[in-house]
């Protein structure tokens, strides 16, 4: 029995990865440089898993940090000298940690065999945070520089309000170590790095993510298709036309599509049944979403589910009856920040093509 050749939820490497050579290629001579980097697009595009392969691929020390699950500004320090700590013994790291201010308590976690960090009273000042960024400084040799992504980098103020110019004011000083920011919500990033007042005003260079070219993430289809189905073809194409290319949903479909003929053959409609099978899956969560949704939300998404015209022209309004252009305006901006729409140089487009179809398809029920 051939396994499922697809992959959806989690950071994809090899052979579930396709395409992003440009994209390598660019992010291997910012890493190679002096700069940093900014790496920013919608969710699930897949920032994360190019960034990871990218960074192995250099053979350098590579520092990973999710700032989504950093619970305060002490926090963050504790996270990253966690990490440190899964690269060196603790016995190396013994004396770099002589001139910290604060000792960290450190725990051997007996599950999973990692040290755990945790600076037990909170600092008044960032202490805890000069001490550690101090000792990755320390530890990153001019040979093989280290490399520190920090994932999500929009959470930076929610964690807390002085972190990011403080962060800033430290990563300043440093040499031999390349930082690299990602993050889905793309207006605080371009926030964070773009406004003139900002900490990280300019701190590196930015790149913008799309979606895998359609050539591309055919031919990968169709390699996944082509062990069950002599109409592999025509499967990728079809699952192309529902997801638009969208990495994530691509996968996804071509997931449950592989699943259903691996099952019980090719049919002509399998790929609809199979985005079915996703949507049915899903039914409850669109509707828990469909239902914190404010009117001119709802008229403006099943109008772009209904059909393709731009929810700001005249027409759309008149068909939708969507109101004034100011609360239209906000309507987009509020659906575009919490990730139902992906807005880009061609305008504003749903994210999950499965929820486009559930709201076409309860509208038709
Ligand atoms: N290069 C790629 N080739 C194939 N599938 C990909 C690729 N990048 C992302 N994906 C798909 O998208 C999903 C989300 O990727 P991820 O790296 O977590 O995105 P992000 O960090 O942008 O949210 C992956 O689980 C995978 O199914
Ligand atoms: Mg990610």
């Amino acid at each position: 029995m051939v396994a499922n050749p697809f992959k959806f939820g989690t950071v994809v490497d090899e052979p579930y990865f396709t395409d992003r050579e440009k994209e390598t290629e660019e992010i291997l001579s910012i890493l190679n440089s002096a700069n940093h980097l900014i790496l920013t697009g919608p969710r699930r595009y897949g920032k994360t898993s190019l960034v990871r392969r990218a960074s192995r691929m250099t053979g350098r020390p590579v520092i990973y940090l999710d700032l989504q699950v950093v619970m305060g500004k002490d926090d963050f320090a504790a996270q990253a000298l966690k990490r440190v700590y899964r690269m060196h013994p603790v016995e190396k790291l013994k004396k770099y940690m002589k001139s910290f201010r604060l000792i960290p308590a450190l725990t051997m976690n007996p599950v999973t065999g990692e040290v755990d960090v945790m600076f037990r009273s909170e600092s008044a000042g960032f202490v805890p945070l000069e001490d550690v960024f101090d000792l990755l400084q320390k530890i990153s040799t001019r040979k093989k520089r280290l490399i520190v992504v920090f994932d999500e980098f929009q959470e930076i103020t929610r964690i807390h309000p002085e972190l990011d110019r403080n962060l800033r004011a430290i990563l300043q000083q440093q040499e031999n170590i390349s930082y690299v920011f990602l993050g889905s919500r793309e207006s605080l990033i371009r926030e964070i790095f773009e406004k003139k007042k900002s900490p990280f005003y300019h701190f590196g260079y930015l790149m913008q993510l799309d979606k895998i070219p359609a050539e591309a993430f055919a031919s990968y289809l169709q390699q996944g298709f082509h062990k069950v189905s002599d109409q592999y073809k025509t499967v990728s194409s079809m699952i192309l036309e529902q997801t638009r290319q969208h990495p994530y949903y691509t996968q996804q479909l071509a997931f449950t599509t592989w699943e259903m003929i691996a099952r019980s053959g090719y049919s002509d409609d399998i790929v609809l049944r199979a985005s079915e099978e996703i949507i049915r899956n899903h039914d409850n969560d669109y509707e828990r979403l469909w239902n914190r949704l404010n009117r001119t939300d709802m008229k403006i998404l099943v109008g772009m589910a209904d059909c393709e015209l731009s929810p700001l022209s005249d027409e759309f309004s008149r068909r939708y009856n969507t109101g004034p252009s100011s609360t239209v305006f906000s309507s987009l901006q509020r659906l575009t920040q919490n990730g139902l729409l992906i807005k880009s140089a061609e305008g504003y487009a749903l994210d999950d093509p499965f929820f486009r179809k559930w709201i076409a398809l309860k509208r038709a029920s």
